[in-house]
């Protein structure tokens, strides 16, 4: 007997149906339009965007489907089963033309001076389903053009075919309503909100998903056309978020930045800041071939008289003086392999412990034993509670910003706690000013009501912690009424928002590293393990804001003992500055101000430009920028991000890694520095840092990989976390 085939039951929770004869199984509540896309099949759209919530606004994504009347849009039309769809019949193409008709009728044809001729949607659509002739013969709707919306942002209003995308963004996504509509029908006009200015941090976004030319970039502006452009895939250098982008050049000029999306780091969002910070890598100022000083003044030198006088000096001061007798810092911007080298040079060669990054905190070593974040910005969205501590993340990670909102939008209780009001207190269920010095009384008060009270999975806490009853006793004094008293707070608040923190899913915990000073660290690993921030889908740590902050703590680029770029000077007699202008912008990367460098009889300053400090020094080495290095950085996340280089660097300027090689070769000409590329450098510092052991230029690709944290030691208590039950507890330093 032939048994009949039986189909294989869909999953639960999905529903099949067929789109142009393809069968396709997606998940109950999908729009029809993703549906589409994952059969293959491309519907045209201009309003929808997968990233915001449907609005139906333009029709232009009208599709037949069987048994209903009409035609439907894709893109607000959920799947059912058994659903038959024609996106390519003869009712759904006459629609979709009919709909561009309309949508050309006022739009007008200046594609060959609109900026957004050659990639805008609306062009590509018209051509691949419009009519090709337009019924229209009477006068187009023309304004007086272009608004500018912001010294960013221009409008041409005669473009826009109110799709409300800018709108959208504004409201559902940067949550600042700075955008709106205006006026009715034929009349509407996108406009700045009344009684605003559009000065959004992320208003630039705007100008991306924009499917016509009506807002544009200033900046870029008439500046280029799309097809003269060259992209190349890089990382976003201006905060430790470390958002993918697109460099975007022409003869050798950078001319804008786009985003290039990474859903894990930045959702394909940029801030403004990220977006439109490029001119100075253009500028004619920079420094483009090295400079010596000689009889007093700073004048032109060849690459080799430069380098051979560095590794002189340096090396003369140190076999006099001893190795301490130099010292260099270097910036928290630059690559992991400019990181690596520059320490290896001091530490092997010169035989100097005084290296040092800038910036840099005290330590910040939570619960795992590693300073670095546990769990990833992604996870910030499945969290129940997230709890801020000092930290403000417009400023200095903006594009965290959105992750936080969209995570409260997904249903996480979101507390700040901090000095100073902050731009996310108004999404916050709970937000709380608090002085640092009230701050342990405060984290004891919650942790003491979590223990006392039994609010803490006690399966965690029992099998992976060690220390609670210390701990217990500990807290003792840390009631709420002493946690009233030293930050002012109503009881109720300070219990409501302790027992907020348990009682949904997954706690984050993210704090800005400046509290490592404090005993307050002390106090959040404990809340840190009591909350279940620490467990697998919890998050915690301090956030580092430069953008190689992190790779800077993973190498290890911090002096002998620990002070020496806070507290320099001191018998130091030679000194290398890389990226950093602290007689000018960094003024406290070395302490002293206009005094800093007193008593340095030997100065090497790499840098863009010529800087207050790079006046002041003996050599001056031109450095490159982002756009034109290749190297690695490691975001707050601890996710290993490749830069490459798509402009050349100016004049004689060389990449950083290749002027600290050569150096190297100088000061030790038996060897250890024959690397022949960043990739090469990449191989022995991975080699050399187990975080990184596992991580290759190939693995990393274009997404980047998060380095897996060390399993929690031995030390704590057979692989078990300790409370930490040893600080004093009342604000003072440890
Ligand atoms: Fe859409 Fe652009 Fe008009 Fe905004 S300006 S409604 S994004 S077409
Ligand atoms: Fe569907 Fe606009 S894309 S209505």
């Amino acid at each position: 007997m032939v048994q009949e085939a039986t189909k294989p039951a869909a999953p639960p929770n999905t529903v099949t149906l067929t789109i142009d004869d393809r069968q396709v199984t997606v998940p109950k509540g999908t729009m029809l339009v993703e549906a589409a896309k994952q059969a293959g099949i491309d519907i045209p759209v201009f309003c929808y965007e997968p990233r915001l919530a449907p609005v139906g606004a333009c029709r232009m994504c009208l599709v037949e489907i069987e048994k209903m009347p009409g035609v439907q849009a894709a893109c607000t039309s959920p799947v059912a089963d058994g659903m038959i769809v024609h996106t390519r019949g003869d009712k759904a193409r006459s629609a979709q033309r009919d709909v561009l008709g309309m949508l050309l009728a006022n739009h007008p044809l200046d594609c060959p001076v609109c900026d957004k001729g050659g990639e805008c949607p609306l062009q590509d659509t018209t051509f691949n389903y419009g009519p090709g002739i337009s019924n229209f013969y009477e006068p187009k709707r023309t304004f007086i053009k272009p608004i500018p919306l912001s010294p960013l942002i221009a409008l041409d209003r005669e473009r826009c075919i109110m799709c409300y995308r800018c709108v959208r963004f504004q409201r559902e996504i940067a949550q600042d309503e700075a955008l709106t509509v205006i006026d009715r029908g034929p009349y509407s006009e996108i406009a700045v909100t009344s009684g605003r200015t559009f000065d959004s941090p992320f208003s630039g976004n705007t100008i991306e998903i924009c499917p016509v030319g009506a807002l544009t970039s200033i900046p870029f502006r008439f500046r280029a056309r799309p097809w003269d452009l060259t992209k190349v895939p890089s990382v976003c250098n201006e905060c430790s978020v470390g958002c993918n982008i697109n460099i975007e050049f022409r003869n050798n000029e950078v001319l804008r930045l786009t985003a290039r999306a990474n859903p894990a780091v930045d959702e394909g969002w940029l801030c403004d800041h990220g977006r439109f910070t490029y001119d100075y890598v253009n500028s004619k100022e920079r420094l483009t071939q090295p400079l010596v000083r000689r009889n007093g003044e700073l004048q032109p030198a060849s690459w080799d008289e430069a380098l051979e006088l560095v590794a002189n000096r340096l090396g003369m001061l140190a076999r006099e003086s001893g190795g301490s007798a130099v010292g260099g810092v270097i910036s928290a911007r630059a690559t992991n392999e400019e990181l690596y080298l520059f320490q290896k040079l001091f530490r092997g060669p010169l035989g100097s412990g005084n290296v040092d990054h800038w910036p840099r905190t005290a330590p910040v070593v939570g619960p795992f034993g590693v300073d670095a974040l546990h769990g990833s910005i992604a996870a910030l969205e499945r969290a129940g509670a997230i709890l801020l501590v000092g930290l403000n993340p417009i400023v200095e990670q903006p594009i965290l910003d959105l992750r936080l909102k969209k995570a409260v939008r997904q249903g996480a209780t979101l507390i700040v706690v901090s000095a100073e009001p902050i731009n996310l207190d108004q999404f916050a269920a709970h937000a709380l000013r608090v002085t640092p010095a009230a701050l342990p009384a405060l984290l004891g008060a919650w942790a003491n009501l979590l223990v006392t009270d039994g609010l803490y999975d006690a399966g965690f806490v029992n099998e992976r912690t060690t220390g609670l009853d210390q701990l217990r006793e500990h807290l003792a004094s840390y009631t709420i009424e002493r946690a009233t008293q030293e930050t002012g707070l109503p009881a109720a608040t300070i219990a409501a928002v302790g027992q907020a923190l348990v009682e949904r899913g997954p706690a984050a915990l993210l704090f800005h590293r400046a509290l490592a000073n404090t005993n307050v660290l002390d106090a959040l690993v404990n809340l840190g393990l009591l909350t279940g921030a620490t467990k697998e889908d919890g998050i915690f740590g301090g956030l580092v804001s430069e953008s190689n902050g992190q790779g800077a703590l993973d190498l290890g680029i911090v002096p002998a003992g620990d002070a020496w770029g806070a507290t320099r000077a001191n018998g130091a007699r030679g000194l290398y500055l890389l990226g950093l202008d602290p007689l000018g912008k960094e003024a406290d990367a070395l302490p002293g101000g206009a005094t800093a460098l007193d008593g340095i009889e030997f100065l090497v300053v790499q840098d863009l430009f010529l800087t207050e400090t790079a006046r002041r020094a003996d050599v001056v080495l031109p450095a490159v920028s982002w756009a034109e290095k290749d190297g690695t950085i490691t975001n707050l996340e601890r996710r290993v991000q490749r830069l490459r280089p798509a402009v050349h660097a100016p004049g004689e300027a060389r990449p950083d890694w290749r002027a600290l090689r050569d150096l190297g070769r100088r000061l030790a000409p038996e060897g250890g520095f024959a690397f022949t590329s960043p990739p090469a450098v990449w191989q022995e510092l991975a080699a050399q840092t187990p975080a990184y052991a596992q991580l290759t230029y190939s693995t990393l690709a274009l997404g980047g990989q998060q380095w897996t944290l060390p399993p929690v030691g031995d030390g704590n208590g057979g692989g078990r976390f300790a409370f930490r039950a040893g600080n004093g507890g009342n604000g003072g330093e440890r």
